[in-house]
């Protein structure tokens, strides 16, 4: 069946330790639990949409190697299309070094790997598969310049086109903003897209107004326990967030952005779709690690 929900980014094999706390620089902690666990924000994103009602292709690029090869297989298994997703001579697959402490918080440092070949050409290779898609979403591990085409492309065949500018570490190219629908950063990438601090409902508002202003369509910003803010040039909208006891947050916004994509690949409404994509992170974070933790549809309907 044809893809209507397309990815466009990372694929990372995750090393999590579980600690008491996060450790301070120069310090060395005895941890209590090591596992491997796939993820990738990209793969976490297709595997959400995926698990959530949507037909997903990815296109990305893992090295040659066992975790690349675990992490096209993981993709087989959840039925998303993984034909675009290329094996890189020379290089490693990425990797993500993750500790999550007994608050559920989580330090990620990521190793970009085979998420470094991904280039434009890689994704012209399968156009195809965009011109199928409803929605094509992006994040920022692969390099720059194949987010900025694949946006400009999406744009260009009249795609619902999103981007999760995680990780940010700065402004995005000036070109990208008026190709994207929904931006949709946290707290921390809203901050650094707009140099505004960013830590309640209304300096969301301001950073979101800020990004409006950039030529986004909509911007939605998501604040964990605070829940999410959108807007769209009209004014704001809040959506409050699901009360839960949190385990582990890794890919709770992976999770928020493939429910989203998925409820408006099925036609939803946004404020529906974004209400759904709440309730299905919301989950994902009473449960640990990133792929595993994401939930299904069955678990997230009303
Ligand atoms: O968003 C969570 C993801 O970030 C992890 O799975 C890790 O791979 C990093 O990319």
């Amino acid at each position: 069946m044809q893809a209507n929900v397309v990815v466009v980014g990372s694929l990372n094999m995750d090393l999590v330790t579980r600690a008491e706390r996060l450790p301070r620089g120069g310090e060395t902690l005895v941890g209590e639990s090591f596992a491997t666990v796939p993820g990738g924000k990209g793969a976490n994103q297709a595997v959400a949409a995926a698990r959530l009602g949507a037909q997903v292709a990815m296109v990305g690029c893992v090295g040659d190697d066992a975790y690349g090869q675990q992490l096209r297989q993981a993709l087989t298994d959840e039925q998303i299309d993984n034909q675009a997703v290329s094996i890189a001579a020379g290089v490693p697959t990425g990797v993500a070094l993750i500790v999550v402490d007994a608050a559920s918080q989580n330090a990620i440092v990521i190793i970009a790997g085979g998420n470094g070949q991904l280039l434009p050409e890689s994704v012209q290779c399968f156009d195809a598969l965009l011109q199928a898609a409803q929605v094509i979403i992006c994040q920022l591990e692969v390099p720059m310049a194949t987010v900025a085409y694949t946006l400009e492309r999406g744009r260009a065949l009249g795609k619902t086109v999103i981007l999760n500018p995680a990780p940010a570490s700065g402004p995005l190219p000036a070109q990208c903003f008026a190709n994207i629908d929904y931006l949709i950063p946290n707290e921390s990438e809203a901050e650094a897209l707009t140099g505004l601090p960013v830590n309640d409902l209304a300096s969301a508002k301001a950073a979101a107004t800020h990004l409006l202003g950039l030529g986004v369509g909509k911007v939605i910003v998501t604040l964990g326990a605070q829940g999410a803010v959108f807007a769209n040039g009209q004014g704001f909208r809040h959506f409050p967030a699901p009360l839960v006891k949190a385990v582990d947050t890794t890919a709770a916004g992976d999770t928020f952005v493939g429910g989203f994509a998925a409820a408006l690949a099925r036609g939803e409404e946004e404020g529906a779709a974004i209400a759904f994509g709440q309730r299905a992170a919301a989950l994902s974070v009473t449960r640990a690690g990133a792929q595993p933790s994401i939930p299904h549809l069955a678990e997230v309907q009303p």
